[in-house]
C-alpha cells in the first residue's frame, strides 16, 4: 500500500515542535511494517537539505491567483531516513529557511498543496492513502474530490490527523481565486463561520480523521477554538491514536547528545551523570532536585503561568530546589522568565532559544519534567522524559491524561494535577521535593517509568489497520 504523508514539519528536515516528531518517525515504523509511506514537505532553506543529494523528479508550473509559479519536486537519493522524501521546491514561496510565520503563509501553503496535487496527478503510479497533517494541508481531501483538475483521483482515500486544534488557517474569500476551479456546489465544504477554514474543511471532507490522543479526540468537541459543534457532528468519523516515539532517535542508552548513556534496570548512575553534565553547565547544584521545563512559550503550554508559579516554589524551597527553563515563542513570558536569572541566580536558569541537543541532556539530567499545559493534544515532552527516567509533572489534559499515571495511584510514575494554575504547580513542585528526599521510591520510580514502552510499533499498526479498513480490496 502507498501512502503520501503530507505535512508543513519532519524531523530531522524542519522541526518546530512534535509534528517534526510524529512525521519523521510514523513512516519510518510503516514501512518496518511492510507498507511504502513516503513523506512530501515544502522544501526549506535548512541545514539537512544543504546536507543532503537530490534529485529531481518533476517539473512544472501552476498558477496562484493572477502570478504563476514554477516548482520542481526533489527526492532525496538514498532514503536515508527510513522512507522517501519529496520536497516541493517553488522558488518565491516554497523555498524559506523558517517553517511558519511568513505574512504569505497561507499563499505558501495553499501553493503547497496544488504543487502536490498536479504532481501525483501526473504521476502514473496512484497513491492508496493520502494522510494529511494539520490545517496546513487540510484542503487536498476537498480539492480532491470537487475540483475537476484532479478527477482521476477523486477516489483516493485521505485520513487527517489533527495535530492541534487550536490552529485552523481560516482565510477569507479574498483568496478564494488562489484555489483551482471547484465545483461551486460544494464550495460550501470550504466555509466555517464565514471563512475558508482548512481545519473544519479537512473535517467535513476527509474519509477519516485522526486526533494524536483518545482523551483529545474527546476534548476537541469541547474545546477546539469554534469547531466544537463540527467535531460533535462529525463525531462518527473520528479516532484517537496516541502518538509514539522514536526509539533510535530517543534511546537513553546510545544517545550521542547526552552526557552518558542511562540503564533501564539501573538507572540512578547514568542520571547522575547527566544530571551532573547539566548542573555544571548551567551552574547549579547537583544535590538539589531538579524541575525542568522545555516547549513553546504559549499559553496552551500554560507558560504564561511559569513565572509566578516558579518565583513561589524557589522562594517556598530556598536553597532545596533548582529549576531550569528550555524555550522560546512569547516575548513577555521570555523576559519574565530570564528576568528569574538574576532573582534566583544560584538555583534558576533560563535558556531562551531552540536547542535540540540541550533538550535531549535535559530529558536526561533532570529529575522531574514540568508540563501545565492547557491544551496537549498528545504530547511528546512527557515521553521522552519517562524513556529518559525523569518524573513528568503534568496537568491532566488531552495526552498527559492517556500516558501520565500519578505516582499515587496503583502502578503510578508521575506526578499529576487538575488545574493549569500557580496553586496547582507549586503544589505538585512539593510533591515533587518530597518523593525527591525518599531515593528508593524515586529509585523505584526511574526503573518502572524506563520499562514502559510507547514506541511506534502499537500506534503505527494501528494507522496501517486503519487504511486497510478504508481500502477493504487491498
Ligand atoms: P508541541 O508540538 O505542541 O510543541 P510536543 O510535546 O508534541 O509539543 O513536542 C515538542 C517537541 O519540541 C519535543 O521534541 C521537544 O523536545 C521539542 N522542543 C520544544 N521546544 C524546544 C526548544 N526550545 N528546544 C529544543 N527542543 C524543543
Ligand atoms: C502538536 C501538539 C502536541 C503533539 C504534537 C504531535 O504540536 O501540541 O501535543 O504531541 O502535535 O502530535
Amino acid at each position: 500500500m502507498k501512502v503520501y504523508h503530507l505535512a508543513a514539519e519532519c524531523y530531522p528536515v524542519a522541526k518546530v515542535g512534535g509534528l517534526a516528531d510524529v512525521v519523521g518517525a510514523l513512516p519510518k515504523y510503516q514501512n518496518e511494517a511492510g507498507l511504502q509511506a513516503a513523506v512530501v514537505l515544502p522544501y526549506y532553506d535548512r541545514k539537512f537539505v544543504q546536507e543532503s543529494e537530490f534529485d529531481v523528479v518533476f517539473e512544472a508550473s501552476n498558477l496562484l491567483g493572477a502570478k504563476r509559479y514554477e516548482f520542481e519536486i526533489w527526492k532525496e537519493r538514498t532514503n536515508k531516513l527510513g522512507f522517501e522524501l519529496f520536497l516541493i521546491y517553488m522558488p518565491g514561496l516554497l523555498d524559506r529557511p523558517e517553517v511558519y510565520s511568513y505574512p504569505d503563509e497561507r499563499e505558501q501553503f495553499i501553493a503547497f498543496q496544488l504543487a502536490f496535487l498536479d504532481w501525483i496527478n501526473w504521476s502514473q503510479q496512484k497513491p492508496d492513502v493520502i494522510h494529511c497533517h494539520d490545517h496546513h494541508v487540510g484542503l487536498i481531501p476537498f480539492l480532491l474530490q470537487h475540483s475537476a483538475l484532479y478527477k482521476r483521483l477523486a477516489k483516493t482515500t485521505t485520513v487527517f490527523t489533527i495535530h492541534n486544534g487550536q490552529y485552523h488557517g481560516a482565510f477569507g474569500y479574498d483568496k478564494f481565486d488562489y484555489l483551482p476551479e471547484v465545483d461551486m456546489a460544494y464550495a460550501g465544504l470550504l466555509d466555517w463561520g464565514g471563512g475558508i477554514n482548512p481545519l473544519a474543511c479537512a473535517i467535513k471532507c476527509c474519509d477519516k480523521y485522526t486526533a494524536v490522543s483518545p482523551s483529545y479526540l474527546h476534548e476537541l468537541s469541547i474545546n477546539s477554538n469554534g469547531l466544537e459543534y463540527l467535531f460533535y457532528i462529525e463525531g462518527a468519523k473520528g479516532m484517537g491514536i496516541i502518538n509514539g516515539i522514536d526509539t533510535e532517535v530517543w534511546n537513553p542508552v546510545a544517545d550521542p547528545m547526552i552526557a552518558g548513556p542511562i540503564d533501564a534496570k539501573e538507572p540512578d548512575a547514568g542520571k547522575l551523570a547527566n544530571k551532573q553534565a547539566l548542573c555544571e553547565r548551567f551552574g547549579l547544584d547537583v544535590n538539589k532536585p531538579l524541575v525542568s521545563f522545555i516547549g513553546r512559550l504559549v499559553i496552551e503550554k500554560g507558560a504564561d503561568l511559569l513565572p509566578q508559579a516558579l518565583t513561589q516554589s524557589l522562594r517556598e524551597h530556598a536553597g532545596d530546589l533548582n529549576v531550569l527553563v528550555l524555550g522560546a515563542g512569547d516575548k513577555d513570558t521570555e523576559a519574565a522568565l530570564v528576568q528569574l536569572n538574576e532573582q534566583f541566580p544560584d538555583s534558576y536558569k533560563t535558556y531562551i532559544g531552540y536547542n535540540e541537543a540541550l533538550a535531549h541532556l535535559i530529558y536526561a539530567g533532570s529529575d522531574f519534567l514540568l508540563m501545565p499545559s492547557r491544551v496537549e493534544p498528545c504530547g511528546l515532552n512527557q515521553l521522552y522524559a519517562l524513556r529518559y527516567g525523569t518524573v513528568p509533572i503534568v496537568r491532566r489534559t488531552g495526552g498527559l491524561i492517556d500516558t501520565v499515571v500519578d505516582f499515587g495511584d496503583e502502578g503510578g510514575y508521575g506526578i499529576c494535577f487538575n488545574q493549569s494554575s500557580v496553586d496547582d504547580i507549586t503544589h505538585s513542585v512539593r510533591r515533587a521535593i518530597e518523593l525527591y528526599k525518599n531515593h528508593e521510591h524515586l529509585h523505584l520510580l526511574r526503573k518502572r517509568m524506563m520499562a514502559l514502552d510507547f514506541s511506534w510499533t502499537q500506534s503505527a499498526k494501528q494507522y496501517n489497520q486503519l487504511y486497510e479498513s478504508l481500502n477493504p480490496i487491498i
